[in-house]
């Protein structure tokens, strides 16, 4: 089998498979449900990996996620809030199809507004959305924290199903003793909340949140029932730089493969992989395979990046094919519509992404 043409996301079977079978193993020694988040992989195949050792469903970020993986796993967790009508409707048609599908709220005025686009007879599960500080979603407070659980619960089309407490900002924090310390803070607030809840007769039966850079933490602290980690699957440039701890060392899946179109100068030539190939919001890829280690790419525009060689380095001839190891994989993999399948170097065919994209509202 020929290699795929470039530019193209390539996933790395064996890799993938390894990270899957220790995050599983890591949460279930734990005592810890594991919801993979599907907005990294955003792939029917994959969710179903996860689901085969253990995941008790997975988490998506957008409607359209859950409608393109709805199925794929055993329920769905939708982690942002939604809030108008529309969208309403699109839930209210999982309900109707009967998949196991649950949402978040942050505000008293979406409980009535879910209940009342839910068909006769439909029950949602409804979990309270907490923010830990970050300032990004969810109620404030503890004492909003059991307000909306109040309200959820007593909804008659509606089931309490717990909170969401995601610290999206300190996953990346490089120093595992540094995240210990923000997720150490964060959770006494955390803690705060569950007890409020408890003192209402609230006590949330599942506690969900945590991600690749945090699962350790949150393992040891014993607050969360439920990991959402997403990006362990794949792994990134930027993941690569954090000390993670817990089941790590998780290995790089996932990378995308560009070639050398123009070498008409010396100390660089020009790949075809540039901003529509690569997420560009954490900084250039790293060059793994093709080209001298010591490489830095650039970003030169949408279609081009430049690949800067070390003094003395052997130019790559126009035609040869570069590694690059992404920087930040689940808008990398937002980028592209399938990825290209290898195992020990050689291709085994192609996966849809189903759940790229945006979806718009169409
Ligand atoms: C709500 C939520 N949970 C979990 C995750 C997974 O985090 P990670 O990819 O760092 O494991 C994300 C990622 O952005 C998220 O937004």
């Amino acid at each position: 089998m020929t290699l795929p043409p470039t530019p193209c996301l390539v996933l790395d079977l064996d890799a993938l498979e390894r990270n899957i079978a220790r995050m599983g193993a890591y949460a279930a020694a734990r005592g810890l449900a594991l919801r993979p988040h599907a907005k990294t992989h955003k792939s029917r195949m994959i969710a179903g990996l996860q689901a085969r050792v253990g995941a008790v469903g997975i988490c998506c970020a957008t409607l359209h996620e859950a409608e393109q993986l709805a199925g794929a796993a055993p329920s769905i967790l939708l982690t942002s809030p939604v809030v108008t009508p529309d969208k309403f409707a699109r839930i209210a048609a999982f309900v109707a199809g009967g998949v196991d599908l649950a949402v978040v709220v942050d505000h008293p005025n979406s409980v009535p507004a879910l209940a009342a686009a839910l068909p006769s007879g439909g029950r949602l599960r409804v979990l309270v959305d907490v923010d830990p500080g970050g300032g990004r979603t969810g109620v404030a407070r503890a004492q909003d924290a059991v307000a909306l659980a109040s309200a959820i619960a007593a909804h008659d089309q509606l089931t309490y199903g717990g909170i969401q407490h995601y610290c999206g900002s300190d996953q990346h924090i490089p120093a595992l003793a540094d995240r210990r310390s923000a997720i150490t803070a964060r959770n006494a607030k955390l803690a705060e909340t569950i007890a409020a809840l408890s003192a209402s007769g609230l006590t949330p039966q599942v506690v969900t949140g945590g991600g690749t850079g945090t699962h350790g933490i949150d393992a040891e602290a014993g607050l969360l029932t439920e990991l959402q980690c997403g990006s362990y699957i794949f792994m990134d440039q930027d993941y690569g730089a954090c000390e993670l701890g817990g089941a790590a060392p998780f290995e790089q899946a996932l990378t995308v493969h560009a070639t050398v179109v123009s070498a008409n100068h010396p100390g660089f030539v020009t790949l075809d992989a540039g901003i529509k190939a690569i997420a560009s919001d954490a900084g250039s890829p790293r060059v793994l395979a093709g080209a001298h280690p010591d490489s830095r790419y650039a970003f030169k525009g949408d279609e081009f990046g430049q690949l800067d060689l070390p003094d003395g380095a052997e130019r790559p001839a126009i035609g040869s094919r570069i590694v690059l190891m992404p920087s930040h994989c689940d808008p990398t993999v937002n980028l592209h519509g399938a990825y290209h399948l290898m195992r020990s170097g050689v291709p085994e065919g192609l996966w849809p992404a189903q759940g790229r994209g945006y979806g718009g509202d169409i």
